[in-house]
């Protein structure tokens, strides 16, 4: 695999990736194990739209994240493993042992009747049990769906139904912060409505009482010692799908974002290498949860695909104090950081008194990842964790990407503050109006696409192939359309501005307000109700709801406690929104649309540039929510 070490080479390598793709992922390809080599590189179309990448390859990507490792490194630490408290021991787990308790856990699943193409649930918190049930899955061929362990029962629910699991991989509990999770509670009450699920894998984490269901739920620790420690690893074809994870759209349930093994496996480690400029023995910590794809190919597989030391961290960063990310980059003298713009911000906003007492002299390269990262954010980041000396990687993907797509290569690109900079090899960005036309040249804005295929690229939506079309190809012709605004600038640096479409990202997390308006209606006094995004100084974007209420109760703020708790019920706490306003009526146009538009205006506090409100169905209500505006 070649390795960008120079200004020069990036751009030799980038040119050769267009020109040449096939001979250029090809190269990339060869370094891995292969059980039997591909035919053909790729043959593609967006119309399908119809992607594959080394088409009739054969592989298990377990084997090169693993038995690849061992005898070079079976010893070295694959995984260090940082409890929720500083008080308990962690846990370094080595390559061999990683390898012994994936094939171990992959016999578990087989034992109970797991098999190629099956689909398993995996809704854990932070341990190391995470990590080995998916590789299991991938180690059997079985295909993993993570769900965010902070997603409420019936968000869990909806994703094992679509998905069609047979199995769930949990734990009794789990701990964040000050704050004990209870998962396997969560599971049962969304198993309620998923008679396809016949087995539940319980690993054992905070101790808390469980319900044991007789038949179909089973201790992990157990069920660990009925089985060896031997699996031969199923053979998968390229693309074959290797996981499902599911993410939020504008419109409807999430949807299973698919992607499949040989092409994942290749763009995951040629990303990790080239932008965190990963060195052999570094100590690697993406702070992401396993539960979003920054976890999956940062933390998981991209690190253990280059035979790295990945740090798991159970807790929060501020958790017992604000000074814990230092704390834990100290202790394990941490090499590459790669973090959420949120995390930085709300840090930073604790003052100093919490970085001071730590050294951090190990840091190498800090990234960030997830939402648009404001200078001042950036500056402080750079300045007081990376003492100005750390190069910071902002890294443009999602997750229907895979891998990054445009960043700087740490210390080899030159940065500037809330820039992604250049495309990667592979990677052919373009710019659109909304009309679609192509913007050429430098110092232009417009919608974000790909006109070409990397091996990362999702490829489809689980069950609904023409979801996925809909939703990426069809937009604008012969492009994959990303949802995002981007500014290319005279030095032909890409900026991206943020979504253009209806979904949110609340602290980095992708939310979709049709999800979150689903979910406030389930409260049985709101008929209706409208949800869109306001600036937030630590989250980026705080989530406003305006909701009518069908009684017209006079005790307002308990009713929006309970739109609070109806939420956290329904989708999580991730989803709360953070204002909530009671209205009489939304603003629609005559054929009953909502005019978010003016709505966001509200939220935002831009009451005086409304725009033109002479089409809506009924002008009155603006004003009424005006004055009622929450700010
Ligand atoms: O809007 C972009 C934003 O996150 C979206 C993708 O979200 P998700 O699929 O949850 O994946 C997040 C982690 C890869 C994008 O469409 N986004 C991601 N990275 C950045 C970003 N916005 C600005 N700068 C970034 N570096």
């Amino acid at each position: 695999m070649s390795r960008i070490t120079s200004l020069e080479q990036y751009h030799a390598e980038y040119r050769k990736s267009i020109e040449q793709p096939e001979i250029f992922w090809a190269e990339q390809a060869a370094e891995f194990t292969w059980r039997k080599k591909w035919n053909k590189v790729l043959e593609w179309n967006f119309t399908g739209p119809d992607v594959k990448w080394f088409i009739g390859g054969k592989l298990n990507i377990t084997e090169n994240c693993l038995d690849r490792h061992l005898a070079e490194r079976g010893d070295q630490t694959a995984m260090i493993w940082e409890p929720n408290s500083p008080d308990e021991a962690g846990r370094k787990i080595s390559y061999k042992e990683l390898h012994a308790e994936v094939c171990r856990f992959a016999n578990v699943l087989k034992k109970h009747g797991a098999k190629k193409g099956d689909r398993v649930c995996i809704y854990m918190p932070m341990i190391p049990e995470l990590a080995v049930a998916v590789l299991a899955c991938a180690r059997i061929g079985a295909i993993h769906s993570v769900v965010f362990g902070g997603f409420s029962f019936s968000s869990l629910a909806d994703r094992v139904h679509d998905a069609d699991c047979r199995i769930v991989v949990t734990a009794d509990g789990g701990f964040r912060g000050a704050k004990d999770i209870p998962l396997k509670s969560v599971v049962d009450e969304a198993l309620k409505t998923c008679p396809s699920v016949t087995k539940v894998l319980v690993a054992k984490r905070t101790g808390v009482a469980v319900n044991m269901v007789e038949g179909r739920d089973l201790w992990w620790s157990e069920e660990i010692k009925t089985v060896s420690a031997d699996c031969p690893a199923e053979e998968m074809d390229s693309e074959d799908m290797l996981f499902i994870l599911y993410t939020s759209g504008s419109t409807g349930k999430p949807k299973g974002v698919v992607h499949t093994c040989g092409g994942y496996m290749v763009y995951v480690k040629y990303t990790f290498e080239n932008v965190f400029q990963y060195n052999p023995g570094d100590v690697f910590w993406c702070t992401a949860d396993v539960g979003w794809v920054t976890g999956h190919s940062y933390l998981v597989y991209g690190p253990l695909l280059a035979g790295a030391t990945t740090v798991m961290f159970e807790g929060i960063p501020t958790f017992p104090d604000a000074g814990r990310f230092w704390h834990v980059i100290d202790k394990h003298k941490v090499n590459i950081f790669y973090t959420a713009p949120t995390a930085i911000r709300s840090l930073e906003a604790m003052g100093l008194d919490f970085v001071k007492p730590y050294k951090l002299d190990s840091l190498r390269v800090l990234g960030t990842v997830g939402e648009p990262i404001n200078a001042e954010a950036w500056e402080w980041y750079h300045k007081n964790i990376g003492k100005e000396k750390c190069p910071i990687v902002d890294t443009w993907w999602q997750t229907e990407t895979g891998g990054i797509l445009i960043s700087p290569l740490a210390g080899i690109t030159k940065t500037k503050p809330g820039f992604a900079t250049w495309p990667l090899p592979g990677v052919q960005p373009v710019l659109v109006d909304e009309a679609g036309n192509e913007l050429q040249g430098n110092g232009v804005e417009g919608r974000l696409c790909i006109r070409f295929p990397w091996p990362g690229i999702i490829r489809t939506t689980y069950g609904n192939h023409e979801r996925c079309r809909a939703t990426y190809f069809e937009t604008y012709k012969n492009l994959y359309f990303t949802g995002d605004g981007c500014r290319r600038d005279e030095d032909g640096y890409y900026r991206i501005t943020g979504r253009v479409d209806d979904v949110i990202k609340v602290s980095g997390h992708l939310l979709g307000t049709a999800e979150i308006e689903n979910a406030i209606n389930e409260h049985p006094d709101i008929v209706e109700s409208a949800v869109v995004a306001f600036p937030h100084d630590i989250k980026g974007w705080g989530i406003y709801a305006f909701c009518i209420d069908e009684n017209g109760r006079k005790d307002v703020e308990s009713l929006k406690k309970e739109i609070i708790d109806t939420v956290n019920k329904y989708m999580g706490p991730i989803a709360k929104p953070d204002k909530i306003q009671i209205v009489t009526g939304l603003p629609k146009t005559r054929s009953g649309k909502i005019m978010r538009r003016i709505l966001r205006k509200i939220a935002e506090g831009e009451t005086s540039s409304l725009g033109d409100i002479s089409t809506l169905l009924d002008p009155a209500v603006v004003e009424e929510i005006v004055k009622g505006a929450v700010m």
